[in-house]
């Protein structure tokens, strides 16, 4: 136990990630050392988040245990100040063998959950749910009856897809590949439309709901989606903003001819438009309880080894896979089927 192995980026590419050897550290007053099995890969390239196995004090030695995303962040909104506590950025990240946590950085993973699956959940399943759950009342989460939008079929969608299913509600997704639109459809999914093939995917929403349109939208594409999203939100729905996968940046098109202001697209239903920091530490603990509940085993697509993982965050980047890319960091992780590579023909 005398070196970490760890992948380490200065932000400046993917191509420039790095592996790298350092001393194992050692925890001090409230820290715990744990021994990283499985990671998750995120789009940000250096967010990543872990399963491991305590090694010392704090929790009990040996047990399962999960990061949370910001331990600075444990209750209700965000504040500025905590920003400086991100897994991964600003702090070291986590695609490591061995890292200390502050204690109060970590949950105990869930049993019935393997390695490969429980560190799919920090982030995208944590912004998921604060997504379908953040604006109600801790401890009250909702969603039956809903009409839930999930666009793409990355990570935090698929477990807003399989959140919303539990909840009771409707799941209109939206996918560049019809391959993909049928696997959601076996995981429950209600509606899928190719917004590849039906680039004004927001009539096709408030066709198949026949008019009423989406509660809950998950906002990845940005500037691309934005203003479809304003057009297939129901009134007094939630236009959640997570990503911007279709870029930062305005452009003019077809629908934006009318120039629109966004106050009027808003007031006109009614609806609200939120930015989504992961979440806090208490809503993570909430939504634990609800997959212990309904069992929900995140969607893991493809697991690459630790010495591959440069390779594993290219894949991540080519927007091939359905769900989670994992690493399995110690090579002793426990893993789940796969879907595999071969699911998807793009
Ligand atoms: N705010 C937060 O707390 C938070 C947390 C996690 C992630 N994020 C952000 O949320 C976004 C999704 O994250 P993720 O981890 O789910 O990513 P991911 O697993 O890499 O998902 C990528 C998928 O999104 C879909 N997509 C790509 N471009 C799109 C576009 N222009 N419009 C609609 N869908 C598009 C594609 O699915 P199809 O091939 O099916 O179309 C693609 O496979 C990213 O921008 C990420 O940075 C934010």
């Amino acid at each position: 136990m005398a070196s970490v192995q760890q992948w380490q980026t200065l932000q400046d590419g993917l191509e420039n990630l790095t592996q790298a050897t350092a001393p194992m550290p050692t925890p001090g007053r409230d820290e715990v050392l744990v021994k990283i099995h499985a990671v998750s890969l995120n789009y940000r390239d250096t967010e990543v988040v872990a399963v491991g196995e305590d090694l010392e004090v704090a929790y009990n030695v040996g047990d399962r245990v999960i990061s949370v995303c910001n331990y600075m962040h444990r209750t209700s909104h965000i504040h500025e100040k905590d920003m400086a506590a991100g897994l991964g950025l600003p702090l070291p990240g986590v695609l490591q063998t061995y890292r200390v946590f502050p204690s109060i950085g970590l949950l105990p993973a869930p049993a019935y959950l393997t390695d490969g699956e429980a560190c799919c959940l920090p982030v995208a399943s944590v912004t998921a749910w604060m997504a379908i759950n953040g604006m109600r009342p801790l401890g009250q989460p909702g969603g039956d009856g809903e009409v839930v939008l999930l666009q793409g079929t990355g990570g935090v969608s698929v477990a807003g897809l399989q959140i919303a299913k539990a909840s009771g509600a409707t799941a209109v997704v939206t996918s560049s590949s019809d391959d993909k639109l049928a696997t959601a459809k076996d995981l429950g999914a209600d509606h899928g439309i190719n917004y590849k093939t039906t680039p004004r995917w927001a009539e096709a929403v408030m066709e198949c709901t026949d008019g009423h349109g989406a509660d809950i939208i998950f906002e990845n594409g940005g500037a691309g989606t934005l203003r479809q999203s304003f057009d297939a939100v129901a009134f007094g729905g939630i236009i959640n903003c997570i990503g911007y996968l279709g870029g930062k940046n305005n452009k003019v098109t077809d629908e934006d001819e009318d120039r629109t202001g966004v106050n009027v697209l808003a007031l006109r239903r009614n609806m609200t438009l939120r930015g989504i920091l992961n979440g806090p530490r208490d809503r993570f603990e909430e939504m634990l309880h609800f997959y212990n509940t309904h069992e929900i085993h995140p969607v893991v697509h493809r697991i690459f080894p630790f010495e591959e993982s440069k390779t594993a965050i290219q894949y991540l980047f080519s927007a091939q896979h359905f769900g989670k890319v994992v690493i399995n960091v110690s090579n002793e992780a426990t893993l789940p089927d796969t879907k595999g590579e071969d699911m998807i023909t793009m």
